[in-house]
């Protein structure tokens, strides 16, 4: 019979295979990192300018094997200890997603193991249980490379949509805006180191307002567009001062709508999750208007803000105890949206 998570030391595996990182986590008593790992297929996405989903599912295929059996190892564990193997089942790549499902399948056929089914976002979201203990009702932030939204986080599996982009990722128009100023892939991290040398500030970039929609919605599409006509009128360009423009565009964007948020919800928290929550910029402007509201600001260790099979684990923890489970008929959910819609 399937044990509950509430019992002392629990143990979860997690599989995270949705984009170009292969990651494996393994996490006791819904806090604790007992082992993990992660190889990422960026260094062969370079060459192609983004990321090609066959070579991000052959990646998968060809560590994945070794990634578990290194966790199970660093962290001193038998597979029969583990209470549920949880995988990311969507949204992602299609061909990705299904290499980290199929194994983890296998994996609990040949363990006798329960699966759980994970949302991609959520775990991201998930990553801040190592700060702490959650609190509800909480703002939830999610800035990545292929996401960006905000959420009333009411409970465990309750997750209410408040705004989300209308085009580009954030951390889409990090990378893109990096492509336009030579840098190469992944750009947030390298516009932020960067943006740090800047002499001065850059010029203002226009941040997407959106005519007519929620006033919580997103949009960075314009911001890549605006970058280049600049970059062309602009015979010897300053990259770190462009670099800090982006940057800052960005971050207002974000925080001007997570600040919106904070006023009109009753929030106990913020959580911020997703690659781009590791810019210092960024977690500087949400400690100061989460304070300013009197709550607090989480963000993750970078290492976990980005993906990782810890916050697949992680989620795996609470979804099993909400009774979440995956069958083994079950494909990838691509696309697949976080919470429900607002009323
Ligand atoms: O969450 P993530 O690892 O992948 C998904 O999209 O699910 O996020 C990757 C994104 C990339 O766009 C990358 O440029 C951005 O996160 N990123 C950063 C930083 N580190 C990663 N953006 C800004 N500053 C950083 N330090
Ligand atoms: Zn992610």
């Amino acid at each position: 019979m399937d044990q509950g998570p509430d019992e002392a030391g629990q143990l979860y595996l997690g599989i995270e295979t949705s984009c170009d990182e292969t990651a494996v986590g393994l996490v006791s008593s819904g806090r604790n990192v007992e082992g993990e790992a992660v190889a990422s297929s960026a260094g062969k996405q370079d060459r192609y300018g983004g990321i090609v989903p066959e070579v991000a599912a052959r990646e998968h295929v060809a560590v994945l094997p070794g990634l578990v059996a290194a966790v199970l190892q660093q962290a001193h564990r038998q597979p029969q200890e583990i209470a549920a193997i949880g995988v990311t089942t969507g949204p992602g790549l299609f061909g990705a997603l299904l290499v980290g499902m199929t194994a983890a399948k296998a994996l609990a056929v040949a363990w006798g193991r329960p699966l759980v089914a994970v949302h991609h976002l959520e775990a991201h979201l998930y990553a801040n249980a190592l700060t702490g203990p959650i609190v509800f009702p909480s703002l939830a932030l999610l800035v990545s490379g292929g996401h960006t939204g905000l959420w009333l986080w009411r409970g465990h599996g309750d997750l209410v949509r408040i705004g989300e982009t209308l085009d580009d990722a954030a951390g889409e128009a990090l990378d893109k805006g990096a492509r336009l100023l030579g840098l190469g892939y992944p750009g947030g991290p390298a516009i932020e180191r960067l943006a740090l040398t800047a002499q001065g500030p850059g010029p203002r970039l226009p941040i997407g307002h959106i005519r007519g929609g929620s006033p919580y919605d997103m949009s960075f599409s314009g911001l890549k567009t605006a970058l280049r006509q600049i970059l062309d009128r602009d015979p010897t360009p300053d990259a770190a001062r462009y670099a800090l423009s982006l940057q800052e565009a960005v971050v207002d964007a974000v925080v001007e709508r997570v600040e919106l948020a904070l006023d009109a919800f009753s929030a106990r928290a913020v959580y911020a999750a997703g690659g781009v929550a590791a810019n210092r910029a960024l977690q500087e402007r949400l400690h100061a208007v989460a304070r300013k509201h009197g709550i607090g600001a989480f963000v993750p260790e970078p290492r976990y803000c980005t993906d990782n099979g810890v916050m697949v684990a992680l989620a795996a923890h609470y979804g099993f105890s909400a009774g979440i489970r995956l069958s083994l008929e079950a494909g990838p959910r691509t696309p697949w949206p976080l919470g429900s819609a607002r009323v």
